[in-house]
């Protein structure tokens, strides 16, 4: 039995743009998946113990047809593709290494990080699983690797529209840059950030198309996402300053034009006003829109009691930074 854990991650600035070469900054954040490992004979059996959702187990042959099951249809997606192509991943590593890969697995996934609103569920899930599994079978990625194995499934499961962000932020922890296929990690002071979640599911992949779409139709919104470019360069020298105000104000601009991208959302909107209202320095979404969280910077206390208080939010908690990426647990 072999367990593995990865945190979820926040967007200080640049998604979507993140997707088109621009620079992007998320940062992980102390919400976490972890995924359990045990062989059984053949086969993959995938157990949802906590997914912040209802619990469900399914038990498929990859490149079968998936089974009828009483379970919603973006946490049969999320577990069935993502853990899917991530086991084929490590099998593969481990295959490349010569490690003896003849068994099945069944898998047990406890997260609880919100499922497809942003907080880079699947990146977390898909990280954990492909490490779990490969020392399952003997065998220790370097993170570099596991990263970039992790994006090359989130890649494949989203038809190619997926950045390297999520995953290499998920892997190492902290707060990271990531432009095309640059990928850093920042020194970065614990900033106060607040979540704020609707209790709604984006479809990153609708999302994504729908930006690509808007990019190809009228100028303005290719300008707009390089406009984001610019904003994540002048908000990296803020982050590295601690200037808190500056940071704040970029990441309300960086609302303002992820709207003008068509991916905010009335919920997310009221959530963003009721954290301003209250005081935080700045607040936008979070990853890639259409429902889901929002981040504040302010104050802990003060903005999860007003997102408390407002309707459209379903939960609000303290995000403070998770620095240590990836944990290996026992096996
Ligand atoms: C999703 O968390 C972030 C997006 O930029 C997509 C990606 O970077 O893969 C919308």
């Amino acid at each position: 039995m072999t367990t593995s854990s990865a945190p979820g991650k926040v967007y200080l600035f640049g998604e979507h743009a993140v997707v088109y070469g621009e620079p992007a900054v998320p940062c992980a954040v102390g919400v976490h998946a972890s995924v359990t490992v045990d062989r059984r004979d053949e086969g993959l059996r995938i157990r949802a113990g906590e997914l912040s959702l209802d619990g469900f187990a399914v038990e498929y042959r990859p490149g079968t047809s998936v089974p009828e099951i009483d379970a919603p249809a973006d946490l049969l997606a999320a577990a069935t593709s993502y853990v899917g192509e991530a086991v084929e991943q490590a099998r593969a590593a481990a295959a490349e290494r010569d490690a003896d890969t003849a068994t099945g697995f069944e898998l047990t996934v406890d997260s609880d990080i919100p499922l497809g609103a942003g907080l880079g569920s699947s990146a977390a899930v898909v990280v954990a699983t492909i490490d779990a599994v490969t020392r399952e079978l003997g065998v220790t990625l370097p993170r570099e690797e596991l990263a970039d194995r992790a994006y090359r499934v989130e890649h494949a499961v989203q038809d190619g529209d997926a950045s390297r962000a999520d995953t290499f932020c998920v892997t190492m922890g902290g707060a990271v840059r990531v432009e095309g296929e640059d990928c850093r990690t920042l020194a970065t002071p614990d900033l106060p950030l607040v979540v704020g979640y609707d209790g709604e599911t984006g479809e990153t992949g609708d999302l994504v198309a729908g930006v690509r779409q808007l990019r190809e139709t009228y100028p303005f919104a290719a300008d707009t996402v390089s406009a984001i470019g610019d904003l994540v360069r002048r908000g990296e020298s803020a982050l590295a300053a601690e200037d808190r105000a500056t940071l704040g104000e970029l990441m309300n601009i960086n609302h303002g034009l992820l709207s003008a991208l068509g991916v905010s959302a009335r919920p997310l909107d009221e959530m963003v006003w009721a954290a301003r209202d209250a005081g935080a320095r700045g607040a936008k979404l979070t990853g890639a829109g259409g429902g889901g969280c929002v981040v504040a910077l302010g104050d802990p206390a003060e903005l999860e009691r007003a997102l408390s208080y407002t309707t459209a939010c379903e939960r609000a908690f303290h995000a403070p930074l998770d620095t240590d990426g990836l944990r290996r647990g026992e096996s």
